[in-house]
Order: C-alpha cells, then structure tokens, then sequence
C-alpha cells in the first residue's frame, strides 16, 4: 500500500507579531509550508500582512514554500503585488470576483507559481468544477475567514470528501488544503477525509516548543494512518 503524504503549513497569522522570525525558528524543521492569510478588511473583517512582508519573508526563508491565502476583493490590484512578492503558490477565494476566477488563476500560473482556489463554508465546491483543471489546490475554509481561534465547522469535512471524489472522477491534480479551527482532536480525522495540507495557527503557535508539538503531532497521525491501514 502507497502511503498518504500530508503536509503541515503553520499559520503566521497565529505568530506573536513582534516575534515572526523566532517564531518560525521554533518550528524547526517539522513544518512543511508557510500559510501566509492576507487580508484586506473588506473581503474579510481584518487586516493582515502585505506584500513588503512577504517579500522579507522569501529573502529570510528562500527555501520555503510560501503558501499566500488571499482573503481580499479587488483581485486586479492586490494579485499582482503578491505575484511580485516571492510566493511559491497562491490561493484565491471563489467568492472574490467569480467572473474573473478563470483569468486570475491563469495569471498565477503563467507567473510560473502555483495557483490554489479557495471556498468560505457556505459555498459549494460544486460552484468550482468549471476551474479545478486549473487548480493546484483547493482550500476548504472550515472556519468564516477573518480571524484565527475560531471553532471547527464540522460539515466542511463533507466538502472536502466531495472535492476527493471529484478529483478521483475527473483524473485533477489538485492537493485538498484545510484552514481554520485545527487542532490535535480533529486533525487526524481531517486527514482520514482527504485533506492533504493542514493549515494550523493558534494550535501551533500557543505552545513552548511549536517544532516538538508538530514532530508529535506528526508522528502520532503516521501511526493512526498505519493502524488503520490508510
Ligand atoms: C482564517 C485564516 C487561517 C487562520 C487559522 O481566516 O485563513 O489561516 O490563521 O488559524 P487557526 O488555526 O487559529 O484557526
Ligand atoms: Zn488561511
């Protein structure tokens, strides 16, 4: 039997704000990706990082992968300041100006970075199946975007099943992301769904040694994967 591979993307939204780097020092090498949650106080009710921030982020860490989740409106002008600004994949929400969905993926991938998709809980990942031949991921929010140390919306696992089988049946490509409320009691279920990036900030960042938390986290999912023959 193939293993499953998950990944593990650290939130620096969860991050002390005056303590970034060590913050990311911390993690050691148990992280996978940097989840880097953009927000533009309009699209969602909260202000993040910019583009100057991602920039620093690539010239201190450059070999990470970046993994930006932009939660803002006027994709016109705030795409192309992160294209510019050393991500390695971007993610756009489908709710976000849809008629445009297909010509901002298109823009990510012919800056040659990775394009992701991403659905806030109402919205049914039926509502995308035009674009997933275009998507290196999806994203399933499994809290309303905006904030970090919000409480798990249990049915997004339902969605997530749906873009599995969804990918089985139309042979896509793309790895299924999962952001928002995730924590060592609902993470290996999440995974069990499909999830293959799991996207975690206040559960990560609120402990002494972020990097062993993570290196047990991961080694105890490894083994409920092998017990139960995933
Ligand atoms: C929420 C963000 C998330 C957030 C997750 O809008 O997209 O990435 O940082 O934080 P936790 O893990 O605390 O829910
Ligand atoms: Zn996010």
């Amino acid at each position: 039997m193939i293993e499953r591979n998950f990944l593990f993307a650290p939130s620096l939204l969860g991050a002390d704000p005056l303590n970034l780097a060590a913050n990311i020092d911390s993690l050691g090498a148990n992280y996978d990706w940097l989840h880097l949650d953009i927000m533009d106080g309009h699209f969602v009710r909260n202000l993040s990082f910019g583009p100057e921030f991602s920039r620093a982020l690539r010239k201190r860490y450059p070999n990470a992968f970046i993994d930006v989740h932009l939660m803002v409106d006027r994709l016109e002008v705030i795409l192309p300041l992160f294209i510019e600004a050393g991500a390695s994949l971007i993610t756009i929400h489908a709710e976000t100006e849809p008629h445009l969905l297909h010509a901002s993926l298109s823009m990510i991938k012919n800056a040659g970075l990775k394009a992701g998709i991403s659905l806030c809980p109402p919205t049914p990942a039926a509502n995308i199946k035009s674009v997933l031949d275009l998507a290196d991921l999806v994203l399933v929010m499994s809290v309303t975007p905006g904030f970090g140390g919000q409480k798990f919306i249990d049915s997004s696992l339902d969605k997530v099943r749906e873009l599995v089988s969804f990918r089985a049946v139309n042979k896509h490509n793309y790895l299924i992301e999962i952001d928002g409320g995730i924590n060592e009691k609902n993470i290996t279920c999440s995974i069990f769904a499909g999830c293959d990036v799991i996207v975690m900030g206040s559960a990560v960042f609120r402990n002494e040694n972020p990097g062993l938390w993570l290196a047990e986290l991961r080694a105890g999912i490894k083994e409920a994967m092998k017990n139960f023959g995933r």
